[in-house]
Protein backbone atom coordinates (compact mmCIF):
# COMPACT_ATOMS: atom_id res chain seq x y z
CA UNK A 1 0.00 0.00 0.00
CA UNK A 2 1.59 3.55 -0.75
CA UNK A 3 2.11 5.42 2.22
CA UNK A 4 -0.13 8.47 1.01
CA UNK A 5 -2.98 6.21 0.24
CA UNK A 6 -2.21 4.50 3.46
CA UNK A 7 -2.67 7.77 5.21
CA UNK A 8 -5.56 9.28 3.06
CA UNK A 9 -7.48 6.41 3.86
CA UNK A 10 -6.18 6.63 7.31
CA UNK A 11 -7.79 10.30 8.21
CA UNK A 12 -10.90 9.75 5.95
CA UNK A 13 -11.76 6.65 8.26
CA UNK A 14 -10.91 7.78 11.17
CA UNK A 15 -12.52 11.77 10.87
CA UNK A 16 -16.04 9.70 10.52
CA UNK A 17 -15.39 7.60 13.67
CA UNK A 18 -13.83 9.79 15.78
CA UNK A 19 -15.97 11.75 16.84
CA UNK A 20 -18.23 9.05 18.35
CA UNK A 21 -15.18 8.04 19.92
CA UNK A 22 -13.34 11.31 21.60
CA UNK A 23 -14.93 14.07 22.97
CA UNK A 24 -13.28 16.78 20.37
CA UNK A 25 -10.27 16.84 22.79
CA UNK A 26 -7.67 15.27 20.32
CA UNK A 27 -9.54 16.70 17.17
CA UNK A 28 -8.59 20.56 18.90
CA UNK A 29 -4.73 18.96 20.00
CA UNK A 30 -4.59 17.88 15.95
CA UNK A 31 -5.55 21.05 14.46
CA UNK A 32 -2.97 23.41 16.52
CA UNK A 33 0.01 20.83 16.40
CA UNK A 34 1.97 20.64 12.53
CA UNK A 35 2.61 16.84 12.20
CA UNK A 36 5.57 16.96 13.98
CA UNK A 37 6.47 13.03 14.21
CA UNK A 38 6.73 10.57 11.62
CA UNK A 39 3.95 8.22 11.33
CA UNK A 40 5.82 5.89 9.30
CA UNK A 41 8.85 3.56 9.62
CA UNK A 42 10.98 1.48 6.88
CA UNK A 43 10.78 -2.05 8.69
CA UNK A 44 14.38 -3.41 7.45
CA UNK A 45 14.93 -0.71 5.77
CA UNK A 46 12.28 -1.50 3.28
CA UNK A 47 8.93 -2.47 4.45
CA UNK A 48 7.06 0.95 4.96
CA UNK A 49 4.45 0.86 7.45
CA UNK A 50 2.59 2.93 9.83
CA UNK A 51 3.93 3.43 13.28
CA UNK A 52 0.90 2.34 15.13
CA UNK A 53 0.18 -1.51 14.44
CA UNK A 54 -2.27 -3.96 15.99
CA UNK A 55 -2.00 -6.55 17.90
CA UNK A 56 -3.65 -9.14 17.44
CA UNK A 57 -3.32 -11.73 20.31
CA UNK A 58 -6.40 -10.65 22.01
CA UNK A 59 -8.49 -12.38 19.37
CA UNK A 60 -8.30 -15.87 20.91
CA UNK A 61 -9.95 -17.46 23.58
CA UNK A 62 -9.60 -17.42 27.30
CA UNK A 63 -6.06 -18.21 28.25
CA UNK A 64 -5.26 -16.92 24.47
CA UNK A 65 -6.29 -20.19 23.67
CA UNK A 66 -8.78 -21.27 21.01
CA UNK A 67 -10.80 -19.02 19.00
CA UNK A 68 -12.21 -16.46 19.89
CA UNK A 69 -16.07 -16.44 21.58
CA UNK A 70 -16.74 -14.18 18.76
CA UNK A 71 -15.52 -14.98 15.82
CA UNK A 72 -17.24 -12.58 13.21
CA UNK A 73 -16.60 -9.93 15.46
CA UNK A 74 -12.78 -10.33 15.76
CA UNK A 75 -12.63 -11.02 11.47
CA UNK A 76 -14.67 -7.23 12.12
CA UNK A 77 -12.02 -5.68 14.06
CA UNK A 78 -9.24 -7.28 11.92
CA UNK A 79 -10.74 -5.37 9.28
CA UNK A 80 -11.73 -2.40 10.98
CA UNK A 81 -8.02 -2.23 12.17
CA UNK A 82 -6.61 -1.95 8.29
CA UNK A 83 -9.76 0.41 7.15
CA UNK A 84 -8.37 2.96 9.90
CA UNK A 85 -4.91 2.61 8.17
CA UNK A 86 -3.55 -0.38 10.12
CA UNK A 87 -0.75 -1.75 8.08
CA UNK A 88 1.53 -3.37 10.88
CA UNK A 89 -0.38 -6.82 12.60
CA UNK A 90 1.29 -8.64 14.87
CA UNK A 91 0.62 -12.55 15.68
CA UNK A 92 1.85 -15.67 16.16
CA UNK A 93 1.85 -19.52 15.92
CA UNK A 94 1.48 -19.84 19.59
CA UNK A 95 -1.70 -17.28 19.73
CA UNK A 96 -4.43 -20.03 19.99
CA UNK A 97 -2.27 -21.84 18.87
CA UNK A 98 -2.58 -21.64 15.57
CA UNK A 99 -6.01 -19.60 15.35
CA UNK A 100 -4.97 -16.61 15.40
CA UNK A 101 -2.75 -17.08 11.92
CA UNK A 102 -5.92 -18.58 10.68
CA UNK A 103 -8.26 -16.06 11.71
CA UNK A 104 -5.84 -13.26 10.32
CA UNK A 105 -6.15 -15.03 6.84
CA UNK A 106 -9.92 -15.72 7.15
CA UNK A 107 -10.56 -12.27 7.62
CA UNK A 108 -8.13 -10.37 5.14
CA UNK A 109 -6.90 -12.89 2.69
CA UNK A 110 -6.28 -11.74 -0.10
CA UNK A 111 -4.15 -9.63 1.52
CA UNK A 112 -4.18 -5.35 0.92
CA UNK A 113 -1.09 -4.61 -0.88
CA UNK A 114 1.61 -3.07 1.71
CA UNK A 115 -0.13 -5.28 4.89
CA UNK A 116 2.89 -6.63 6.50
CA UNK A 117 1.95 -9.34 8.84
CA UNK A 118 4.77 -10.17 11.38
CA UNK A 119 4.19 -13.53 13.05
CA UNK A 120 6.61 -15.37 15.58
CA UNK A 121 7.69 -19.26 16.14
CA UNK A 122 9.28 -21.25 18.75
CA UNK A 123 7.42 -21.09 21.91
CA UNK A 124 4.72 -23.75 22.27
CA UNK A 125 1.64 -24.24 24.27
CA UNK A 126 0.24 -27.48 26.50
CA UNK A 127 -2.42 -25.57 27.66
CA UNK A 128 -4.44 -22.71 27.97
CA UNK A 129 -1.82 -20.29 29.65
CA UNK A 130 1.22 -22.38 29.37
CA UNK A 131 4.03 -21.02 27.28
CA UNK A 132 7.24 -23.61 26.67
CA UNK A 133 9.61 -22.38 24.29
CA UNK A 134 11.35 -24.86 21.92
CA UNK A 135 14.22 -23.63 19.89
CA UNK A 136 15.29 -26.69 18.57
CA UNK A 137 16.39 -25.67 14.49
CA UNK A 138 14.19 -28.80 13.28
CA UNK A 139 11.35 -27.62 15.34
CA UNK A 140 12.02 -23.76 14.07
CA UNK A 141 11.85 -25.31 10.59
CA UNK A 142 8.45 -26.65 10.60
CA UNK A 143 7.15 -23.61 12.18
CA UNK A 144 8.07 -21.51 9.26
CA UNK A 145 6.33 -23.62 6.57
CA UNK A 146 3.38 -24.01 8.93
CA UNK A 147 2.70 -20.42 9.54
CA UNK A 148 3.42 -19.75 5.85
CA UNK A 149 0.01 -21.90 5.09
CA UNK A 150 -1.86 -21.24 7.81
CA UNK A 151 -1.32 -16.72 6.98
CA UNK A 152 -1.66 -18.19 3.27
CA UNK A 153 1.82 -16.50 2.37
CA UNK A 154 4.92 -17.27 0.03
CA UNK A 155 6.87 -15.10 2.48
CA UNK A 156 6.54 -14.18 5.98
CA UNK A 157 7.74 -10.13 6.34
CA UNK A 158 8.83 -10.25 9.63
CA UNK A 159 9.67 -13.77 11.50
CA UNK A 160 10.36 -13.16 14.95
CA UNK A 161 11.66 -15.77 17.68
CA UNK A 162 9.14 -15.75 20.59
CA UNK A 163 11.48 -16.58 22.81
CA UNK A 164 15.25 -17.81 23.46
CA UNK A 165 15.35 -21.66 24.49
CA UNK A 166 17.51 -22.11 27.10
CA UNK A 167 18.10 -25.07 26.48
CA UNK A 168 19.41 -24.52 22.76
CA UNK A 169 22.38 -22.82 21.44
CA UNK A 170 21.16 -19.37 19.94
CA UNK A 171 23.31 -19.85 17.08
CA UNK A 172 21.91 -23.49 16.36
CA UNK A 173 18.08 -21.85 16.45
CA UNK A 174 18.41 -18.27 14.18
CA UNK A 175 20.68 -20.92 12.16
CA UNK A 176 17.71 -22.85 11.17
CA UNK A 177 15.63 -19.69 10.87
CA UNK A 178 19.09 -18.42 8.48
CA UNK A 179 18.04 -21.45 6.48
CA UNK A 180 14.53 -20.14 5.82
CA UNK A 181 15.23 -16.78 5.25
CA UNK A 182 17.75 -17.99 2.48
CA UNK A 183 15.46 -20.06 0.76
CA UNK A 184 13.11 -17.35 0.47
CA UNK A 185 10.30 -18.12 2.95
CA UNK A 186 10.68 -14.72 5.18
CA UNK A 187 12.24 -11.69 4.26
CA UNK A 188 13.50 -10.32 7.98
CA UNK A 189 14.16 -11.63 11.40
CA UNK A 190 13.47 -10.10 14.68
CA UNK A 191 13.47 -11.05 18.27
CA UNK A 192 11.27 -11.08 21.63
CA UNK A 193 12.11 -10.63 24.94
CA UNK A 194 16.12 -10.00 24.51
CA UNK A 195 18.45 -8.17 25.75
CA UNK A 196 21.34 -6.32 24.18
CA UNK A 197 23.55 -8.80 24.33
CA UNK A 198 21.59 -11.33 23.11
CA UNK A 199 20.72 -9.03 20.04
CA UNK A 200 24.47 -8.44 19.42
CA UNK A 201 24.72 -12.83 19.96
CA UNK A 202 21.61 -12.91 17.22
CA UNK A 203 23.28 -10.87 14.77
CA UNK A 204 26.64 -13.18 14.15
CA UNK A 205 23.83 -15.71 12.31
CA UNK A 206 21.36 -13.88 10.62
CA UNK A 207 20.17 -10.08 10.49
CA UNK A 208 17.99 -8.97 12.83
CA UNK A 209 15.49 -5.68 11.70
CA UNK A 210 13.32 -5.61 15.46
CA UNK A 211 12.52 -6.48 18.84
CA UNK A 212 9.61 -6.75 20.93
CA UNK A 213 10.22 -6.88 24.43
CA UNK A 214 7.76 -5.36 27.13
CA UNK A 215 7.51 -1.90 27.35
CA UNK A 216 5.13 1.11 28.17
CA UNK A 217 4.80 4.31 30.14
CA UNK A 218 5.23 2.67 33.21
CA UNK A 219 7.11 -0.02 32.62
CA UNK A 220 10.30 0.95 31.13
CA UNK A 221 12.80 -2.39 32.12
CA UNK A 222 13.43 -2.38 28.23
CA UNK A 223 14.72 1.12 27.72
CA UNK A 224 18.49 -0.15 26.87
CA UNK A 225 17.49 -2.64 24.31
CA UNK A 226 15.10 0.21 23.16
CA UNK A 227 18.25 3.00 23.03
CA UNK A 228 20.01 0.05 21.27
CA UNK A 229 17.33 -0.32 18.55
CA UNK A 230 17.42 4.02 17.72
CA UNK A 231 21.23 3.65 17.73
CA UNK A 232 20.90 0.70 15.06
CA UNK A 233 17.50 2.03 13.72
CA UNK A 234 16.02 -1.12 13.91
CA UNK A 235 12.34 -1.61 15.14
CA UNK A 236 11.29 -1.54 18.26
CA UNK A 237 7.91 -3.52 19.12
CA UNK A 238 6.49 -2.85 22.80
CA UNK A 239 4.38 -5.28 23.83
CA UNK A 240 1.65 -4.48 26.12
CA UNK A 241 1.91 -1.07 25.27
CA UNK A 242 -1.42 -0.30 27.44
CA UNK A 243 -0.42 -2.15 30.16
CA UNK A 244 -1.89 -5.58 29.05
CA UNK A 245 -4.49 -6.93 30.65
CA UNK A 246 -4.04 -7.54 34.25
CA UNK A 247 -3.55 -5.57 36.99
CA UNK A 248 -0.96 -3.37 35.49
CA UNK A 249 -3.67 -2.28 32.49
CA UNK A 250 -3.35 1.65 32.08
CA UNK A 251 -6.73 1.68 31.62
CA UNK A 252 -7.82 0.81 34.96
CA UNK A 253 -9.50 3.06 37.24
CA UNK A 254 -7.29 5.48 39.48
CA UNK A 255 -4.56 5.46 37.35
CA UNK A 256 -1.52 8.56 38.14
CA UNK A 257 -2.30 9.62 34.63
CA UNK A 258 -5.89 10.57 34.88
CA UNK A 259 -5.78 14.14 35.98
CA UNK A 260 -3.14 14.58 32.86
CA UNK A 261 -5.32 12.30 30.15
CA UNK A 262 -8.42 14.82 31.76
CA UNK A 263 -6.65 17.96 30.88
CA UNK A 264 -5.90 17.01 27.47
CA UNK A 265 -9.74 15.36 26.89
CA UNK A 266 -8.37 11.96 26.28
CA UNK A 267 -8.26 8.47 27.94
CA UNK A 268 -5.05 7.34 29.88
CA UNK A 269 -4.52 4.25 27.33
CA UNK A 270 -4.23 7.06 24.29
CA UNK A 271 -2.35 9.51 26.24
CA UNK A 272 0.35 6.37 26.94
CA UNK A 273 0.16 5.63 23.14
CA UNK A 274 0.78 9.06 22.09
CA UNK A 275 3.54 9.26 25.17
CA UNK A 276 4.89 5.76 23.24
CA UNK A 277 4.65 7.34 19.45
CA UNK A 278 6.83 10.96 20.74
CA UNK A 279 9.11 8.64 22.83
CA UNK A 280 11.46 7.34 19.70
CA UNK A 281 10.79 7.07 16.04
CA UNK A 282 11.32 3.39 15.66
CA UNK A 283 8.48 2.83 18.27
CA UNK A 284 6.13 0.51 16.60
CA UNK A 285 3.46 0.02 19.54
CA UNK A 286 0.97 -2.72 18.54
CA UNK A 287 -2.03 -2.12 20.99
CA UNK A 288 -4.03 -5.52 21.07
CA UNK A 289 -8.08 -5.36 21.84
CA UNK A 290 -11.07 -7.94 20.94
CA UNK A 291 -13.48 -4.49 20.85
CA UNK A 292 -14.28 -2.54 18.01
CA UNK A 293 -14.78 0.78 20.15
CA UNK A 294 -11.21 0.26 21.92
CA UNK A 295 -9.77 -0.37 18.45
CA UNK A 296 -10.81 2.99 17.22
CA UNK A 297 -10.16 4.95 20.44
CA UNK A 298 -6.50 3.27 20.10
CA UNK A 299 -6.20 3.99 17.10
CA UNK A 300 -7.30 7.53 16.91
CA UNK A 301 -4.29 8.09 19.80
CA UNK A 302 -2.30 8.68 16.54
CA UNK A 303 -3.56 11.71 16.28
CA UNK A 304 -2.11 13.23 19.62
CA UNK A 305 0.42 15.73 19.40
CA UNK A 306 2.29 16.32 22.38
CA UNK A 307 4.53 19.30 22.75
CA UNK A 308 7.19 18.53 24.29
CA UNK A 309 6.57 20.34 27.56
CA UNK A 310 3.79 17.92 27.74
CA UNK A 311 5.43 15.11 26.58
CA UNK A 312 8.19 15.55 29.76
CA UNK A 313 5.30 16.46 32.05
CA UNK A 314 3.64 13.31 31.45
CA UNK A 315 6.42 11.02 31.44
CA UNK A 316 7.30 12.79 34.95
CA UNK A 317 4.00 11.93 36.02
CA UNK A 318 4.28 8.27 35.07
CA UNK A 319 8.02 7.75 36.29
CA UNK A 320 6.77 8.87 40.07
CA UNK A 321 3.84 6.51 40.00
N1 LIG B 1 6.38 -10.94 22.29
C1 LIG B 1 5.69 -11.33 23.34
O1 LIG B 1 6.15 -12.10 24.15
C2 LIG B 1 4.31 -10.80 23.51
C3 LIG B 1 3.62 -11.00 24.73
C4 LIG B 1 2.33 -10.48 24.84
C5 LIG B 1 1.75 -9.80 23.78
N2 LIG B 1 2.45 -9.64 22.61
C6 LIG B 1 1.88 -8.89 21.47
O2 LIG B 1 1.61 -7.58 21.91
C7 LIG B 1 0.26 -7.24 21.64
C8 LIG B 1 -0.25 -6.30 22.71
O3 LIG B 1 -0.04 -6.85 23.99
P1 LIG B 1 -1.21 -7.13 25.03
O4 LIG B 1 -2.46 -7.48 24.32
O5 LIG B 1 -0.70 -8.10 26.03
O6 LIG B 1 -1.34 -5.76 25.80
P2 LIG B 1 -2.01 -4.33 25.51
O7 LIG B 1 -2.18 -4.11 24.06
O8 LIG B 1 -1.23 -3.36 26.31
O9 LIG B 1 -3.42 -4.47 26.25
C9 LIG B 1 -4.46 -5.25 25.76
C10 LIG B 1 -5.55 -5.28 26.82
O10 LIG B 1 -6.07 -3.97 27.00
C11 LIG B 1 -7.47 -3.93 26.74
N3 LIG B 1 -7.72 -2.73 25.95
C12 LIG B 1 -7.30 -2.45 24.70
N4 LIG B 1 -7.67 -1.23 24.30
C13 LIG B 1 -8.36 -0.70 25.34
C14 LIG B 1 -9.02 0.54 25.54
N5 LIG B 1 -9.02 1.47 24.60
N6 LIG B 1 -9.65 0.74 26.73
C15 LIG B 1 -9.65 -0.20 27.70
N7 LIG B 1 -9.04 -1.41 27.57
C16 LIG B 1 -8.40 -1.65 26.39
C17 LIG B 1 -7.79 -5.19 25.98
O11 LIG B 1 -9.06 -5.67 26.34
P3 LIG B 1 -10.31 -5.57 25.32
O12 LIG B 1 -10.16 -6.73 24.39
O13 LIG B 1 -11.49 -5.67 26.22
O14 LIG B 1 -10.21 -4.25 24.63
C18 LIG B 1 -6.71 -6.16 26.45
O15 LIG B 1 -7.11 -6.84 27.62
C19 LIG B 1 -0.46 -8.59 21.59
O16 LIG B 1 -1.65 -8.53 20.84
C20 LIG B 1 0.58 -9.46 20.95
O17 LIG B 1 0.52 -9.29 19.52
C21 LIG B 1 3.70 -10.14 22.48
Amino acid sequence: MHNDVTRRTFLTALSASAAGVLTGGLQKIFAAAAQTRDSTFKLGGDLLVNRLGFGAMRLTGEGIWGWPPDRENAKKVLRRAVELGVNFIDTADAYGPETNELLIAEALYPYPKGLVIATKGGNTRPGPGQWVPDGRPEYLAQAVDKSLKRLKLERIDLWQLHRIDRKVPVEESLGAIKKAQDAGKIRHVGLSEVTVAEIEQAKKVVPIVSIQNRYNITDRESEAALNYCEQQKMGFIPWAPIGGSGTRSLSKAGNALEAEAKRHNVRVVQLALAWLLQKSPVMLPIPGTSSLAHLEENIAAEKLQLSAEEWKRIDAVARES
